[in-house]
């Protein structure tokens, strides 16, 4: 979710104002994809690097963050949706962790969308995580020795496993590149960049990306699939 920063600075107005109408945003994608029944949607929210950023705007987006968890709850359960969060959550503050883990348990009978927040996210970190994870696991178990990591046991120890790979990575904003988002699960997700920034997103956005990502062909580094032949 990029150029709530440009956003605002075309309008002569400071960042955090970017930041506030960005939210609108989320709420009509988050809509928007609820009601096309997507599986899954995640958005990702605040990076591990973010942190870096003038403490008056951290905190503001943290204040934001809780405001979205505590003011989006019902609109969520009415939809059906399962909101998460994922990251190292543990190193966020306590207050946006009680506000997560409250919407989180609140929606946690939802059966339809899963609406995943990316909170202090970092695609390596993930990954490193990940396999800490398994050595941990490993050594639980006691096996001392080396650990094999095989696809599937890095995938079992990722931070949200069961979702699927996103099929499409949407990113606003113009910049084309990944940004340490879902290093693992991007393998071969399609990618669609749109100059549009972030708090301009809208529902017709999200349709143009969805059509362009109906005409792909994927491959998945094998040769093109001739309909009606294996
Ligand atoms: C993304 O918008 C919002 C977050 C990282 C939370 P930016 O703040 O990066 O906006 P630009 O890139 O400066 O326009
Ligand atoms: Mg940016």
């Amino acid at each position: 979710m990029d150029g709530n920063g440009r956003w605002a600075q075309r309008r002569g107005k400071p960042r955090i104002a970017g930041h506030l109408a960005g939210v609108s945003a989320v709420r009509a994608t988050v809509e928007a994809c609820a009601r096309l029944g997507l599986e899954a949607l995640t958005l990702y929210a605040f990076s591990t690097e973010n942190w870096k950023r003038p403490q008056t705007e951290v905190t503001f987006l943290m204040r934001l963050l809780r405001r979205f968890l505590r003011e989006e709850v019902e609109l969520m359960r009415r939809q059906n949706i399962r909101l998460q969060g994922m990251g190292r959550l543990t190193a966020l503050p306590p207050a946006v962790q009680r506000d997560l883990q409250a919407a989180t348990e609140a929606t946690a009978a939802g059966t339809g969308m899963v609406l995943t927040l990316a909170l202090n996210y970092g695609g390596r970190a993930e990954i490193v995580d990940a396999c800490n994870a398994r050595w941990e696991e490993a050594r639980r178990q006691g096996q001392t020795e080396t650990v094999t990591m095989t696809d599937r046991d890095l995938q079992a120890h990722l931070y949200s496993p069961h979702l699927p790979d996103p099929d499409l990575l949407i990113r606003t904003g113009g910049e084309m590149r990944i940004s340490n988002f879902l290093l693992w699960q991007c393998a071969y997700s399609e990618i669609w960049v749109t100059p549009v920034l972030w708090p301009d997103f809208r529902g017709q956005d999200l349709s143009r990306a969805i059509e362009d990502f109906q005409g792909r062909e994927r491959r998945y580094g094998g040769l093109a699939q001739v309909a009606g032949q294996p």
